[in-house]
């Protein structure tokens, strides 16, 4: 109901401005959690700007301070923000420097948590539960912070991590929002695509970065928006890429290697298939099944002109494989 969304809300809220407190005015949030962000590089201004908190090392830091305020028990629960067992409640963030989560209209919807040490055992980031307020396949982090940037630019780069969008806004690129880790869904291109028909992808330089830019390009051409894809060389993801390149040196660097998605999917031929005839053939398939899923037929068009050309082959054969394709669709 809506009032019980509007208690989810408030709840949030709290959260948040308890875990901000937490960071800079408790003598462990300001030892550990500042310190682990300084440490990142981040400013104060950018840890103020994105809300950045932390959130206790007790049991029940946060559980406790809620419920002595009159929050309730079954609203935190549900918020996911307190885990309710048998004989004892805790906090689903113990122990985590805290990335709240906000809506289009900068509302908290939730939270994501890092813990601090390198322990591989540990999630690195828990994330808040679905739940009334949080779906995670419909939120993008940093979208409240973007939408001005990305209106403006008219186009925007689509990163996986919270640190990825933060550490290009404090670098002075705004237009920048977050999938979090989770693979990229139709309502998360929805929210971008209301504010630019443009995307460029930068998700990290390895394997699965790769794998997931390439699930990532189909989603954002049925919303039928246009998808460049640009990668970072080695272990680099925009975080540590930002972190030491000059801004104007990271606008050259995109500028340069923002690869068109056709561009893209054959340079990893050129690394990948290199003269190996079948793995080519498999290659130009995928290329004209990512066509097929663009709504507008002059740009198909256009493409698989494109696809001849640079993988020579004729356009009838590829103009009949789409054709299979789209008809496949309908
Ligand atoms: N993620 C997650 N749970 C994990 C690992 C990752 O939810 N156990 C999500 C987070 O939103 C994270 C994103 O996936 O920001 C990208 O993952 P990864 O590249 O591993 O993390 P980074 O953002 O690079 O985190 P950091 O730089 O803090 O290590
Ligand atoms: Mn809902
Ligand atoms: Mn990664
Ligand atoms: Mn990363
Ligand atoms: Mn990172």
């Amino acid at each position: 109901a809506a009032n019980e969304r509007e208690s989810l809300f408030l709840i949030s809220e709290f959260a948040n401005q308890y875990f901000q407190e937490m960071l800079f005015h408790s003598e462990e949030g300001k030892a550990i959690g500042l310190t682990y962000f300084k440490e990142r590089g981040f400013t104060l201004d950018t840890i103020k700007k994105f809300n950045l908190g932390y959130s206790p090392n007790v049991w029940d830091a946060l559980t406790k301070e809620a419920l002595s305020k009159g929050y309730q028990l079954e609203f935190l629960e549900k918020t996911g923000l307190t885990i309710v067992g048998e004989d004892k409640q805790f906090d689903r963030f113990k122990g985590r420097v805290m990335f709240p989560i906000h809506s289009m209209s900068g509302r908290v919807l939730g939270f994501g948590g890092r813990i601090l040490t390198n322990d591989k055992k540990a999630a690195k980031y828990l994330n808040s539960p679905e739940s009334d307020l949080y779906h995670k396949s419909k939120v993008l982090y940093g979208i409240h912070f973007a939408k001005q940037a990305i209106a403006k630019n008219d186009t925007c780069f689509l990163v996986e991590g919270y640190t990825d969008v933060i550490q290009m806004h404090q670098a002075g690129i705004e237009n920048v929002v977050a999938s979090s880790g989770t693979a990229l869904t139709p309502d998360q291109i929805r929210l971008v695509s209301r504010l630019t028909k443009n995307i460029t992808v930068l998700f990290d330089g390895d394997a699965a970065g790769i794998r997931a830019s390439l699930r990532g390009i189909d989603l954002i051409l049925e919303e039928g928006m246009n998808v460049k894809v640009c990668t970072f060389p080695g272990g680099d993801d925009p975080d540590s890429f930002a972190k030491r390149t000059p801004l104007q040196d990271m606008v050259a660097y995109f500028e340069e290697n923002a690869l068109d998605f056709i561009q893209f999917k054959a340079s990893l031929l050129m690394k990948d298939a290199k003269n190996d005839p079948i793995k080519k053939a498999d290659l130009i398939r995928d290329m004209v099944s990512s066509i097929s899923k663009i709504p507008d037929r002059i740009k198909r068009e256009v493409y698989i002109k494109e696809v001849s050309r640079i993988m020579d082959i004729s356009e009838e054969v590829l103009f009949n494989t789409l054709a299979q394709l789209v008809q496949k669709e309908v």
